[in-house]
């Protein structure tokens, strides 16, 4: 099985937005991952729904965002009018995750959930049947650039038995080299996010093929 690659546009040059997202796709990246972040459920900040609304018309791949934004779901009805394909919320952000992940069902969007280094899978026993993508942090979510955390390789081994026959997809992003993304994909993970490995030189469609 080959995986699909998410390039995270958090490496992109942010003035040239458009033309990145235009060259991921043209690359053949199979998802275009963008980071949501708040300044307060993570040390950083990124931008909103009207950035996300903004680069729609760059590209038809499905946008995978990640919001690492906390209270989330006030937000989640203007990312999915930006034009997301996959809203992802983390556990930690939510108090009533189940009603998070329905929220972004009933608009019509595939609903996923990530989980930072330190949570347990057990927090995925009760909205199995809720979610269609699980995104597992294989570091601290807030930067790019970051190392890759071993520990969360058995965390994914762990899901991909929980999730059993469901047809939920598996993500890791944090520190995804080729390395790394060999772990994850031996491990069961089928999605996986890079930015600094896909950005470290102008050659993307090399740089993604090389992850697979
Ligand atoms: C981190 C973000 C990641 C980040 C990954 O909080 O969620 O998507 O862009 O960057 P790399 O691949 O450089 O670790
Ligand atoms: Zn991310």
């Amino acid at each position: 099985m080959t995986v699909k690659i998410a390039p995270s546009i958090l490496s992109a040059d942010f003035a040239r937005l458009g033309e990145e997202v235009r060259a991921l796709d043209a690359a053949g990246a199979d998802y275009i991952h963008i980071d949501v972040m708040d300044g307060h459920f993570v040390p950083n900040l990124t931008f909103g729904a009207p950035v996300v609304k903004a680069i729609r018309s760059h590209t038809t791949r499905p946008f995978d965002v990640h919001l690492m934004i906390e209270p989330v779901d006030p937000l989640i009805p203007a990312f999915a009018e930006a034009g997301a394909d996959i809203i992802t919320v983390h556990a930690e952000a939510t108090r009533h995750l189940d009603r998070s992940l329905q929220l972004i069902r009933s608009l019509g969007k595939k609903a996923g959930v990530s989980l930072n280094p330190a949570t347990p899978e057990t927090v995925l026993a009760y909205i199995l049947d809720a979610v269609d993508l699980i995104l597992v942090m294989s570091v601290n979510p807030g930067f790019g650039g970051q190392s890759f955390i071993p520990s969360q390789v058995d965390k994914i081994a762990r899901i991909k038995k929980m999730i059993g026959s469901r047809p939920i997809e598996i993500e890791v992003d944090g520190g995804i080299n080729a390395k790394t993304a060999k772990l994850c994909a031996d491990a069961g993970a089928n999605v996986l996010v890079a930015g600094s490995a896909v950005f470290q030189t102008p050659e993307y469609a090399a740089n993604i093929a090389a992850l697979r």
